[in-house]
């Protein structure tokens, strides 16, 4: 064992992915003592403004009220229980239930019932009778919520990562946008397969997606990388990659010079020597969150044309066997309206729901559920010793915080997924 990874590995059996009262114990902990990405305040800009989310199983609405403030709302009556709105998005000053006809501002409070005056107590407190308010707070546009009085301030719970979510979201001036909108599926495969797949698998890179590579839509990846992987004590990771060639820093990015030339006026403390070593950026914000920011200028000639794109998902369990996925690209705001929309393209034809990039993702997953099966093979946990006992490979190109392994391929990442996982489930699973 070489001390980069003196953590010992958890035990992950397969039940894990199988077992419905694990599913009842991850809603009840990891799904509820975690600060959740609900969406972008930038799908939301006009008062008025929402969309409907799930927060585990809890239904959600994210609004703009009249003040300009952004809540988040149980989508759930005080009367019945009736969920108030049952559009994906919209704009409207009420939610009006459908059983009996309460109202709701978009602020969350209860504004009208009918009969009020003559069959209610004209003493009735209604100021009590608003949708639950999840306690909210954003980061560069990012939304993330969470019911529990248990878990710390959103500071506390991104750590570490934060360093990193700056120089992701926070790298332009004026900041990143959603472009086009949010999209879903639902697919088959327990919703932690996908999460630590984007946490940290360089490992499947050139065997599940070996298309792209021999199409060279990959480019010069195809050849020889570096990579390293970064962990926080939270949970979150990113994996990275980039070809080791001096001569490609300068070009970094693939972002039009007129938005380069500003992010590299701000100067955020080693951003450009991070983002330079980072031609694919692939994490998760633990639990449920993956991202990927590709820059490819350094794919190569044979990639010209691409453009560089960032993607955030939410996976969000349906059952132990299924989970949705909600997609959204994200663009600068001050980038040109044609580079917008060409990122927007490379995003969804790359690594969108029918992307060529997610049918061999989506196959292994459904693969996975498949291969797991029940009780027979039940005792033959899964591995994560990938580079535990391997050398490091030199000095990770940058300085950041968290803990930086040095290795293309490890699976260092999930290894702390599961760790920070189990923690938070709080419960051995035997196998
Ligand atoms: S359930 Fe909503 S008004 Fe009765
Ligand atoms: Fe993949």
């Amino acid at each position: 064992m070489i001390d980069h990874d003196a953590a010992p590995t958890p035990l992950v059996t397969r039940r894990l992915y199988t077992d419905e009262s694990v599913l009842e114990r991850e809603f009840a902990t990891i799904f509820t003592d975690s600060w959740l990405l609900v969406g972008f305040e930038s799908e939301i800009p006009e008062p008025g403004d929402y969309v409907t989310r799930r927060m585990g199983r809890d239904p959600v609405i994210m609004s703009r009220s009249e003040s300009g403030d952004v809540h988040v709302l149980h989508n759930s009556c005080t009367h019945r229980g009736t969920q108030v709105c049952k559009a994906a998005f919209g704009n409207t000053a009420n939610f009006r239930c459908g059983y009996h006809g309460w109202a709701f501002a978009n602020d969350g409070r209860l504004r009208g019932m009918p009969g009020r005056r003559t069959n209610y107590d004209p003493d009735l407190d209604v100021s009590k009778l608003g949708l639950k308010q999840a306690r909210v707070g954003s980061v560069h546009g990012l939304v993330f919520a969470t019911f529990s009085d248990r878990v710390g301030e959103l500071d506390e719970f991104l750590g570490d990562y934060r360093w990193y979510l700056d120089r992701i979201f926070g790298f332009f001036p004026g900041g990143m946008e959603v472009h086009g909108g949010a999209h879903r599926v639902v697919i088959r495969g327990n919703w932690k397969i996908h999460a630590e797949n984007f946490s940290g698998d360089g490992y499947h890179l050139r065997i599940a997606h070996r298309t792209m590579f021999d199409l060279g839509v990959m480019g010069e990846q195809a050849g020889a990388t570096k990579g390293f992987c970064v962990s926080t004590p939270q949970g979150h990771a990113l994996r990275a990659q980039y070809v080791d060639d001096p001569a490609l820093v300068d070009t970094v990015f693939g972002y039009p010079e007129e938005i380069l030339e500003p992010a590299r006026r701000k100067d955020l403390p080693g951003a450009m020597e991070f983002r330079a070593a980072s031609s694919v950026i692939h994490g998760v914000l633990f639990p449920n969150a993956p991202l990927i920011t590709t820059a490819p200028v350094q794919f190569g000639e044979d990639a010209t044309g691409q453009t560089a794109f960032t993607q955030v998902r939410v996976v969000t369990p349906i059952d132990v066997h299924s989970h949705e996925v909600t997609y959204w690209s994200l663009v600068p705001k001050d980038a040109p309206e044609e580079w917008r929309r060409k990122s927007y393209l490379y995003s969804v034809r790359q690594h969108g729901a029918a992307s060529y990039f997610e049918a061999d993702d989506l196959e292994n997953f459904r693969r996975i559920d498949a291969g797991l099966g029940g009780s027979g093979g039940a005792d033959v946990p899964l591995n994560y010793d990938l580079g535990i006992g391997v050398p490091l490979g030199g000095e990770a190109p940058f300085t950041g915080p968290g803990t930086v392994v040095s290795q293309d391929f490890s699976e260092a990442n999930q290894r702390n997924f599961y760790r920070r996982y189990l923690e938070v489930l709080d419960e051995v699973v035997a196998p």
